[in-house]
């Protein structure tokens, strides 16, 4: 599948059309931000971590039911994905307090959070992604209130699936973000589910293995997210 034009450069990935008006081809680049975009860098690699978590995850939860947006992957940067009418939401699952939750609210970091919490931001850099709770949700139409309670669910899923996959490999899945599309009248899992988009600890000493390690220059970045992708590649050869 050929790329076409460029449709949109976002912060991290690159989205182009192809021959079929319903699929997308997505490339995932080496620039990472934080901070709404305030820091800025790129590492040579980065961005085929991303694309292989994220393919592999979109794989996983397939199998398991969960309708995503991914067709597969075109080398190793670059992903063909069905179309998707994007929901301006980011979804967010908590399994430990930490972030933008500590800041706002008192939780101390790292408090197990059981059940799980799944909360919404609306997606708008300008506005600077602002929390949005449900009855704004309705207002805009975003969501119906079924659908809401659709994505929810799935969100929960996810996160059900996510931290017993990372149990294994001895990481704490402490929070996540997602995003959602409409397909025809189907709303299914679109953009990516990397180390960019999670907070990951170990479970002994509650080291960062996520973008945090970038944003609070708390160590080199790319081995932190190779170090993911090294135990994934370990689970896969005990496990397929
Ligand atoms: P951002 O927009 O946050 O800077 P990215 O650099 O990751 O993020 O850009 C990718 C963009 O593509 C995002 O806006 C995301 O919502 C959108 N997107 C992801 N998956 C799909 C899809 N299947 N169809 C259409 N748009 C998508
Ligand atoms: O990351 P920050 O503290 O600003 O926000 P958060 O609300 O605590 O983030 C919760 C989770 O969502 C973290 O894993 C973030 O990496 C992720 N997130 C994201 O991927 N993109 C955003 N725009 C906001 C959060």
């Amino acid at each position: 599948m050929a790329k076409k034009e460029l449709l949109y450069e976002g912060k991290a990935k690159s989205v182009y059309g192809t021959d079929n008006p319903d699929e997308l081809i997505a490339v995932f680049r080496d620039d990472i931000t934080a901070f709404n975009g305030e820091k800025k860098d790129q590492f040579s690699g980065k961005g085929v971590y991303n694309a292989t978590v994220s393919a592999f995850f979109f794989s996983m939860l397939e199998e398991k039911g969960i309708k995503t947006h991914f067709i597969g992957m075109i080398d190793e940067r670059t992903m063909l994905v069905s179309k998707l009418k994007m929901i301006p939401l980011e979804v967010i699952g908590r399994n430990r307090a930490a972030g933008s939750l500590v800041k706002k609210f008192p939780f101390e970091n790292g408090q197990v959070l059981n059940p799980p919490l799944v909360v919404t931001d609306y997606k708008n850099d300008e506005r600077g992604d602002p929390p949005i709770c449900d009855d704004i949700i309705y207002a805009l139409g975003l969501l119906t209130p079924e659908e809401l309670k659709e994505v929810r669910e799935m969100a929960l899923k996810i996160n059900k699936i996510l931290f017993e996959f990372f149990d294994k490999l001895g990481l704490v899945f402490v929070d996540f973000k997602i995003e959602f599309g409409r397909l025809g009248d189907e709303i299914v899992l679109g953009d990516e589910i990397s180390m960019d988009s999670m907070r990951l600890w170990d479970k002994e000493t509650g080291e960062s293995f996520d973008k945090d390690v970038y944003r609070f220059g708390k160590g080199d970045v790319m081995s932190a997210y190779g170090r993911v992708v090294e135990k994934i590649e370990e689970w896969k050869r005990q496990n397929i």
